[in-house]
């Protein structure tokens, strides 16, 4: 992989900070348990998102998004796009109020770094009244043609060590970009876990494997939805008022399927109309839109997915969105979807929750290439797959349990080293990302594998560091210590 230059020009811009002017970013770490008292007005320090870009479009923009008090405070973003380029002064950021119960009101601020060089570094700082608040970089997406690397993880923000050590390693990948799999805050995807579990560990000022890692504003990090973000339950905010901050706090793509509450695709708003109304003007057009996206990223197609059970994914005209957006990416090298909950998994823990198969020839018709899940703490891998569900009598309901019979077609003979070529769709599990882990005794015990599974490690906590150039794909699965616990080639 290329040096990270943008970590030496933030240093080199931390010490002219230091020397010239006072910049939180460089001073120890403060608590921020609760998270209420903010440093230089800053509730959550910056941090990158990919913003609402069109499928098919390479993203020249980014945007840095930060939390602060609910005042007027003079915020202004510049960057510049290398070194020997001039500053240049972002557009005045927007904002966002978010005043729902239980937590004192504050804003959600974005600017966009616009015009940025496809897979260049960056640098960008902040500053709250004329002052120097924040300053980092970071990189661009990458254009088709260009390698790039990216970490996968899901089941994280638990307030565990083993999150904070993930957290640390994958920072250490220096990765293009980080997307999790779903369950990205424990245990109701609420604003307060957020602040507790959140923030402090994947923006952390210094990376440390007892702390957490400066993710966040270094890196691009993207996140599909998981049961403990955006669950049915959760979209009850009588009950939970500060739920659902998925939708408040990320900034992704809003071009997936559109649904009306009640349908296939959304759940009802239950709560005080008070609530609903301050949750709906804090999340803007984020709810629900951002539930479902596309984007495209080096020589790459990734549709990200809910898989939560509120949606169904046998809806016609749903189905018909996921196949139009694989088709829109037929000439991308590469096809890969995330959702949360995987369709092949081998462990005891959610056996029966397999309802995501129903799209499992979707995904073949599709050309996918690899499907990455969390839902259940341990890592599992399938060998390429072909999978035709028993059909069920139209319009009846799916089975309670969620369990989806069928039949499926193994490429045994792939194994990721002197044979490349999958004959399949290969699914992954990633979701020993910081909660505890699940079915350590099924490791050594190959027999309680389902046929479909190659690899089965659930006695450490770890992630995934995929390396894509042109026609190659390398997938490492890395130990929160470092060590190297399973790889595999995929060529074209
Ligand atoms: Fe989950």
């Amino acid at each position: 992989m290329t040096a990270p230059r943008w970590l030496i020009a933030t240093c080199g811009l931390l010490a002219l900070s230091l020397s010239s002017l006072r910049c939180c970013d460089v001073v120890a770490e403060r608590p921020t348990s609760g998270m209420t008292t903010p440093v230089d007005g800053l509730l959550v320090k910056p941090y990158l998102q990919l913003g609402d870009v069109l499928p098919g479009a390479v993203a020249r923009d980014l945007r840095v998004l930060w939390q602060a008090e609910d005042q007027e405070a003079g915020w202004a973003v510049e960057y510049r796009p290398g070194v020997d380029e001039p500053w240049r002064l972002a557009e005045a950021p927007a904002m966002r109020r978010v005043a729902v119960p239980g937590v004192p009101p504050h804003r959600v601020y974005r600017a966009t770094l616009k015009g940025l060089a496809p897979g260049g570094t960056f640098d960008y700082r902040v500053h709250r009244g004329g002052r120097l608040v924040f300053t980092a970089g970071g990189r661009a997406p990458r254009p088709p043609g260009q390698p790039c690397r990216f970490v996968v993880f899901g089941d994280c923000a638990a307030g565990t060590a083993a999150q904070k050590a993930i957290a640390d390693q994958a920072y250490r990948a220096r990765p293009d970009f980080v997307l999790i799999a779903g369950d990205i805050v424990y245990n109701r995807g609420r604003i307060g876990e957020y602040r507790a579990n959140f923030w402090p560990v994947y923006n952390a000022d210094v990376p440390a494997p007892a702390l957490g890692a400066p993710l966040l504003r270094s890196t691009l990090v993207l996140a599909a939805p998981g049961n403990h973000d955006i669950e049915r339950s959760a979209h009850d905010l009588g009950r939970y008022p500060d739920g659902l901050a998925y939708f408040l706090y990320w900034d992704q793509p809003l071009n997936g399927p559109i649904g009306q509450a009640g349908g296939p695709l959304i759940p009802i708003l239950t709560g005080p109309e008070a609530t609903r109304t301050a949750f709906l003007a804090a999340a803007g057009p984020a709810y629900p839109r951002m539930a479902n996206f596309s984007f495209d990223y080096g020589n790459a197609h990734w549709t990200v997915l809910d898989s939560n059970r509120h949606v169904d994914w046998t809806d016609p005209d749903l189905r018909a969105w996921v196949e139009r957006d694989l088709a829109s990416a037929r000439d991308a090298t590469w096809r890969f979807v995330a959702f949360h909950h995987p369709g092949f998994n081998s462990a005891r823990s959610h056996f029966g929750d397999q309802r995501m198969r129903i799209l499992a020839e979707v995904f073949e018709a599709g050309r996918v290439d690899v499907v990455f899940n969390g839902h259940v703490h341990n890592y599992q891998r399938t060998f390429p797959l072909h999978f035709t569900p028993d059909l069920r009598p139209a319009g009846a309901p799916p089975r309670p349990d969620d369990r989806v019979p069928g039949r499926w077609t193994l490429d045994t003979s792939f194994d990721g080293r002197s044979h490349t070529r999958p004959r399949g769709v290969i699914y992954l599990v990633t979701g020993a990302g910081g909660a505890s882990l699940y079915n350590p005794e099924q490791q050594d015990d190959p027999a309680s594998w389902q046929p479909f599974t190659a690899r089965f490690l659930s006695k450490v906590h770890s992630l995934t560091i995929a390396d894509l150039d042109g026609p190659t794909l390398n997938v490492r699965q890395v130990a929160a210590d470092g060590q190297e616990l399973d790889r595999f080639v995929v060529t074209k």
